[in-house]
């Protein structure tokens, strides 16, 4: 292969850096290490070329080299501008990976990237997979190189905002290959979008402000599983959390879990610190911040960054950044601190989700891909759950790593509960 032109990287001399990290990771990452163990040999995805847009972090490195090792050829670029950790593509592309993704491009370079990806396997042949994390890569392939559909055998896609895409897609009759969300296994959304957050959203403030984060009035708007693991997390550092919502039931749990539940309109004058959580647009616009306090740090932890309108800050507002994905907006006397201009700020700000919760998430996506990969004949051209028995074989592999102890139900309880010992252990309407 050209390998010179088979990369773009911020600096590839910092491989050596990044492979470090990668093996750290690699010990945190149980489930796609056992993953390596259990195909290494038998190869499942030979013959697989699989285009991959997707934060380029040293956790998704460790995806990438497991989709390797299972027998297919991998190309990648990343789904955030500011997401990529330098040293983690560096890392790849040093193992002659095609990755084009660097931190800090701008959305001209994102679309080139991610263009790139979907014909530099070997011998310039397209792509016959998609991984996917928001829909921008299954968009391009869709709307802009629908000849490329064909050779396709399926897409998964890893976020609750590229899973809605592709809902109406399906709803629309304008999905062309079968779909796996990985997003709704539980031991993604109830995980990932959880726990990750949960570690993630304040490193990122503090990282970017080394603001005093106890003591604060935080706001967190959203209560779905990403405003939990926020609002876990603004509340574990001692900050005072207030959260909106629209839906009453999320509502209801924000205010049994001991949050006060307000509308933006009225929260948002108290506030020191605000996050949006809602994958929804417009949820903090002029008239927000036209009402905050000096100094508020406003960020997003959603997918896009439609949440914030920071059109309207740019318009309104004379802009200093203080170091990159930190800027100061003075507004008419009083000041406003946006981080990573309203783009998902765990990324933008810090590393991202930590590697033992990734693991979950991309076992199951390296999951969805033998699935498609190897049964295409049983899906039609819908959105589709891994079943429930994998969703549970994901969190198994990831118990020994933490010290946990299963408990094995008898053949006598099993019949009892009406469940097999092997699982899985509950309907497909539970809710966990
Ligand atoms: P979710 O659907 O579980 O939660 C979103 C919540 O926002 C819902 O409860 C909804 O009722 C609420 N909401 C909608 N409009 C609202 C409004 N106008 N005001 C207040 N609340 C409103 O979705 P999830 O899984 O929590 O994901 C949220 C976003 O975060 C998505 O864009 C997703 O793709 C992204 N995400 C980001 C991650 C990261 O690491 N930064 C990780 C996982 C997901």
């Amino acid at each position: 292969i050209d390998t010179a032109s088979k990369f773009k990287v911020k600096d590839i001399n910092l491989a050596d850096w990044g492979r470090k990290e990668i093996k750290l990771a690699e010990a945190e990452m149980p489930g796609l290490m056992s993953l390596r163990e259990e195909y290494r040999q038998s190869k499942p995805l030979a013959g697989a070329r699989i285009a991959g847009c997707l934060h380029m972090t040293i956790q998704t490195a460790v995806l990438i080299e497991t989709l390797i090792e299972l027998g297919a050829e991998v190309t990648w670029s990343s789904c955030n501008i500011f997401s990529t950790q330098d040293h983690a593509a560096a890392a790849i592309a040093a193992a002659n990976i095609p990755v084009y993704a660097w931190k800090g491009m701008n959305e001209t370079e994102f679309d080139w990237c991610i263009e790139q990806t979907l014909t530099a396997f070997e011998g310039g042949k397209p792509l016959n997979m998609i991984l996917d994390d928001g829909g921008d890569l299954t968009n391009m392939v869709l709307d802009r190189y629908p000849e490329l559909v064909k050779d396709i055998k399926g897409l998964s896609e890893e976020t609750t905002t590229g899973v809605h895409r592709l809902q109406e897609r399906e709803e629309n009759g304008t999905l062309p290959m079968p779909a796996i969300n990985v997003n709704d296994s539980v031991t993604k959304s109830k995980f990932d979008n959880k726990y990750g957050c949960k570690e993630s959203l304040v490193d990122a403030i503090r990282r970017a402000t080394d603001v005093m984060m106890a003591g604060k009035v935080a706001l967190v708007a959203g209560y779905g599983d990403v405003g939990k693991g926020s609002a876990a997390s603004l509340r574990g550092a001692g900050a005072r959390v207030i959260v909106t919502e629209i839906d009453p039931i999320c509502a209801l749990q924000a205010a049994m879990d001991g949050f006060e539940v307000k509308k933006m309109d009225n929260a948002v004058e108290e506030a020191d610190i605000i996050v949006t959580t809602t994958g929804n647009k417009d949820i903090v616009v002029g008239r927000h911040f036209e009402k905050m306090k000096d100094k508020t740090i406003v960020c997003n932890i959603g997918h896009f960054d439609n949440e914030i309108d920071v059109s309207w800050l740019n318009a309104n507002a004379t802009k200093t950044e203080i170091k990159p994905q930190v800027d100061l907006y003075d507004l008419k006397g009083k000041e406003i601190i946006l981080l990573a201009e309203g783009r998902l700020v765990n990324l933008g700000c810090a590393t991202g989700h930590p590697s033992f919760v990734m693991s979950n998430s991309f076992t199951n996506q390296t999951l969805a891909q033998l699935e498609l990969w190897n049964n295409t004949d049983a899906y039609e051209n819908k959105v589709y759950m891994l079943p429930k028995h994998l969703d549970e074989k994901v969190a198994r592999l990831h118990l020994s790593k933490i010290g946990v102890e299963l408990d094995v139900l008898s053949k006598d309880q099993a019949e009892y509960i009406g469940v097999t010992p092997e699982g899985p252990y509950k309907p497909e309407y539970y809710r966990y």
